[in-house]
C-alpha cells in the first residue's frame, strides 16, 4: 500500500499549480494522500480560497493520479492554506529573506531588462512590446512584461490576459498570456479607471511590481514605458540600473527631436539604448509596391543621431510596415507574430531574434545611480 502511495505522490509531482507554474508537491499544496485499497483521496491546499483555477487543479490532479497503476478511484478534497503556510510559500519562492530587493538589480541577475520607450504616444510601443514578448516566449525564453504605461495599459488585452494577478501573502503572482508573465498598472486600478498617479504613489507601485511580483527566473523582462520623460522613467532607471532601452519611432516624427529626447534620457539615467525600431514605416499596396505615407528615413536618422550623440553604435533594428493585423491581433489577444507570415510579423520576429540572441555578458552594465 505504501508503495501505491509513493507512486501517487510521484504522479502528483507532475501536476503544476496553474498560476505559479511549479509542481504542487514543491509548493506544499499536497496536504494529504490517503489510500484505501485502490481508492485514493488527495487533499490539496489552495493558495487562496477564491482560487479561480480550482477546477483545473482538481482535473489535473485527478488525471495524474488516475494514470497510476493500481488506482481504482480518485477523490480530490480542497482546503485553503493558512496565513503561515502562505508566508512559507512566499519565502520558498522568493528566497526567504525579508529584505525587499529588486531581483533584476542584483549583480548576479541574468535577466536582460529592456525598456521599450518612445518620445510620443501612439507610435506602437505597446504593439512592439506585446509582439516581441510573444515571439521571445515562443522561442522558449522565459519572458515577463511590466506594463508601466499609466496612460495606456493595453498590454494585458493584447497578450490575451483576462485574469487578475493572485496575491499569496505579499507576493503577487502575475497572470500568463501566450507564455508571457504580465503585470500592468491597469490591473490595480478600479475598473481600469484613469488614475492620477502622483509621484510617490507611482514610485511605490513600480517598486511593488519589481519587488513583490513573483517573476521567477526570467530571461527577458520588457517594460512598456509611458511616452516621453517623466517620473516613471526616472524611478525605473533607479530601480533597474542594468536596464537597456529600445526606442520606437515612426518615420514622420521629427527624427532629430526624438533622438534628442531619447538621448537625453539615456545620458541622464545612464541607460544604454540598444537599438531603434521604426514602426508604421510603409504600407504595401495591392500591386505590391510600397507607399510611405509618413515619409521615410526617420528611423535611420534617429539611429544615426543617437550613435553620434552617445558615442556607441545604436543600430536600426527593423522597419515595421503598417499592417491592420497588429491592431486586430491586439483586440483578439493573439499577437500578430504568433500567426501571420506577412512582412510586419516577419520584421517583429527578426527583432525578437536579435533580442533573444544578444549575449548577456556583464559588459556595458552600469552602476546604480542615485538621482535623488
Ligand atoms: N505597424 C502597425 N500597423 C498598423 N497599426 C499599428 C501598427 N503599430 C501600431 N498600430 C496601431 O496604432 C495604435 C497605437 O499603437 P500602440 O502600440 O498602442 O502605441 P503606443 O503604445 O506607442 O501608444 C494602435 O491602435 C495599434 O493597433
Ligand atoms: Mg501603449
Amino acid at each position: 500500500m505504501s508503495d501505491l502511495k509513493e507512486r501517487v505522490t510521484a504522479a502528483l509531482a507532475t501536476v503544476q499549480d496553474p498560476e505559479i507554474h511549479r509542481p504542487i508537491t514543491e509548493l506544499g499544496m499536497v496536504r494529504d494522500v490517503a489510500v484505501d485499497a485502490g481508492a485514493v483521496t488527495v487533499t490539496v491546499a489552495l493558495t487562496v480560497s477564491g482560487c479561480p483555477l480550482r477546477e483545473k487543479i482538481v482535473a489535473d490532479v485527478t488525471a495524474a493520479v488516475e494514470q497510476v497503476p493500481g488506482v481504482a478511484s480518485v477523490a480530490v478534497e480542497l482546503d485553503v492554506m493558512t496565513d503561515e503556510q502562505r508566508t512559507d510559500l512566499r519565502k520558498r519562492l522568493k528566497g526567504g529573506g525579508e529584505e525587499r530587493t529588486v531581483p533584476f538589480a542584483e549583480p548576479a541577475s541574468l535577466t536582460r531588462v529592456y525598456c521599450v520607450a518612445s518620445a510620443k504616444g501612439g507610435v506602437g510601443k505597446s504593439s512592439v512590446t506585446a509582439n516581441l514578448a510573444a515571439a521571445l516566449a515562443r522561442r522558449g525564453l522565459s519572458v515577463g512584461v511590466l506594463d508601466a504605461d499609466i496612460y495606456g495599459h493595453s498590454i494585458p488585452r493584447a497578450l490575451g490576459v483576462r485574469t487578475m494577478p493572485v496575491q499569496v501573502d505579499r507576493m503577487i503572482i502575475p497572470p500568463v498570456g501566450h507564455g508571457v508573465k504580465v503585470i500592468s498598472m491597469g490591473m490595480f486600478t478600479e475598473k481600469n479607471a484613469p488614475v492620477l498617479w502622483r509621484g510617490p504613489m507611482l514610485h511605490r507601485a513600480l517598486e511593488q511590481f519589481l519587488v513583490d511580483v513573483f517573476w521567477g527566473d526570467l530571461d527577458v523582462l520588457l517594460v512598456d514605458m509611458p511616452p516621453g520623460t517623466g517620473d516613471v522613467q526616472i524611478t525605473l532607471a533607479q530601480m533597474l540600473p542594468n536596464a537597456e532601452s529600445l526606442v520606437v519611432t515612426t518615420p514622420h516624427l521629427a527624427a532629430a527631436e526624438v533622438a534628442e529626447r531619447a538621448g537625453t534620457v539615456a545620458l541622464q539615467t545612464k541607460q544604454r539604448i540598444v537599438g531603434v525600431v521604426e514602426n508604421m514605416a510603409w504600407a504595401e499596396l495591392p500591386d505590391g509596391s510600397r507607399w510611405e505615407p509618413f515619409g521615410s528615413g526617420g528611423g535611420a536618422q534617429v539611429a544615426a543621431t543617437l550613435t553620434a550623440e552617445l558615442g556607441y553604435e545604436v543600430p536600426l533594428l527593423g522597419r515595421i510596415p503598417i499592417d491592420p493585423g497588429i491592431g486586430l491581433g491586439a483586440d483578439e489577444g493573439v499577437p500578430l507574430v504568433l500567426g501571420d507570415e506577412g512582412a510586419a510579423a516577419s520584421v517583429l520576429r527578426t527583432v525578437g531574434d536579435w533580442v533573444a540572441d544578444r549575449p548577456r555578458g556583464l559588459a556595458g552594465r552600469r552602476l546604480a545611480l542615485d538621482m535623488s
